[in-house]
């Protein structure tokens, strides 16, 4: 099967065309995004208003680049797919109401999919030379409103069994950011920080929260705090040695490496999987992909984790989640749902 997914939760507008090889992978044809990002950064964070905006004028454009890139007529799609949520209401207004719009004049079928689970099955996605992960399966979805571990019993049996109580990864990266002074989106940029220090002083110190409670939950609240306390307290040394900054970025991402993947063994050890599975927007993190590989390894589980530019939203990962678990849906019907849960 041929689909044309289109993905519009936040401050992108994505469309992609991908079809189900005979291994159960999917075969990516085409992935075309459009972003708004430079224009939030402005404000430093996104404006729901300003996304859809934008996304009024994007979709279209994208999704014609994206049929095109691919080299198939719209005659070959056979369905279309589109992220009912979670995500901002107003972006994802777009979406759905583009897809029920192409659906009922082109009269394909529509498929409907949850955004956070789409994170994870962009783990299906053809690699060079690569096999596709073997269930049951324990994922760690870490996005900027995401942090859930989940059991994966099969590609529709998905359990939550662990997760943040307050912030996500991401928005603990992102909150890091602004306190160091780096503009939207800052993620990336706390990361590279970190990537550019050198040894961490001893006294340079943040806490890992819960990370020694017997159980799968975490918390990442604290933990901003706790940096502010330290950029406040180290104000004078950072003017003096303005590389101390990227030593405490390095052991903020230190810190949420470790309480993140200490959490993810203990559900291993619980639900003892045949593979792990990394996905969402932190999962673009080096260290947390690196330590996280190396734990999995040393436990004798296969571990997986999309290329780099699946880890961040995109409409590739929609099509892989419709084509691989596809939930059919009214064209007539379908809203947009912008609940936090994954089903
Ligand atoms: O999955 P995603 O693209 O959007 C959501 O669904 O939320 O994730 C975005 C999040 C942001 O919080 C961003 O700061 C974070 O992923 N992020 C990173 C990195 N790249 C993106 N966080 C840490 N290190 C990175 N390299
Ligand atoms: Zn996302």
């Amino acid at each position: 099967m041929t689909i044309l997914a289109i993905e519009s939760t936040c401050d992108e507008t994505g469309a992609a065309v991908g079809r189900l090889t005979a291994n159960g992978a999917v075969e990516i044809l085409s992935d075309v995004k459009a972003s708004s990002a430079e224009i939030h950064a402005k404000y430093g964070g996104v404006i729901p208003e300003i996304a859809a905006r934008e996304q009024i004028g994007a979709i279209i454009p994208v999704i014609a680049e994206a049929i095109e890139e691919a080299g198939v007529e719209v005659a070959a799609i056979e369905a279309i797919a589109v992220t009912e949520g979670p995500g901002l209401i107003g972006s994802l207004l777009i979406g759905v109401e583009t897809a029920k719009a192409l659906a009922l004049a082109w009269k394909k079928p529509l498929i409907a999919v949850n955004h956070m689970a789409a994170h994870v099955l962009a783990n299906w996605i053809k690699r060079e030379g690569g096999t596709i992960p073997q269930l049951p399966a324990v994922a760690l979805i870490v996005s900027g409103g995401h942090t859930d571990i989940m059991l994966m019993r099969s590609l529709t049996d998905w359990e939550w069994v662990g997760g943040t109580r307050d912030d996500a990864a991401g928005e603990a990266f992102d909150k890091a950011a602004r306190a160091m002074g780096f503009p939207y989106p800052g993620g990336p940029l706390v990361a590279k920080a970190a990537e550019a220090a050198g040894e961490i002083p001893t006294e340079i110190k943040l806490p890992r929260p819960m990370i020694n409670e017997k159980n799968l939950e975490m918390s990442f609240s604290g933990l901003k705090t706790a940096l502010l306390n330290l950029l406040a307290e180290n104000k004078q040394k950072i003017k003096e040695r303005p590389e101390l900054v990227n030593e405490i970025a390095a052991e903020f991402n230190l810190a949420v490496t470790e309480v993140l993947v200490k959490k993810t063994m203990a559900a291993v050890e619980k639900y003892k999987p045949r593979s792990v599975l990394l996905a969402g927007g932190v999962a673009a993190n080096k260290q947390l992909r690196g330590e996280l590989a190396k734990a999995v390894k040393e436990a004798g589980v296969a571990f997986f984790l999309p290329d780099l530019k699946y880890c961040t939203d995109n409409a590739a990962m929609i099509a892989a989640c419709a084509l691989l678990q596809p939930d059919y849906v009214d064209p007539l019907r379908l809203r947009p749902d912008p609940g936090l849960e994954v089903r």
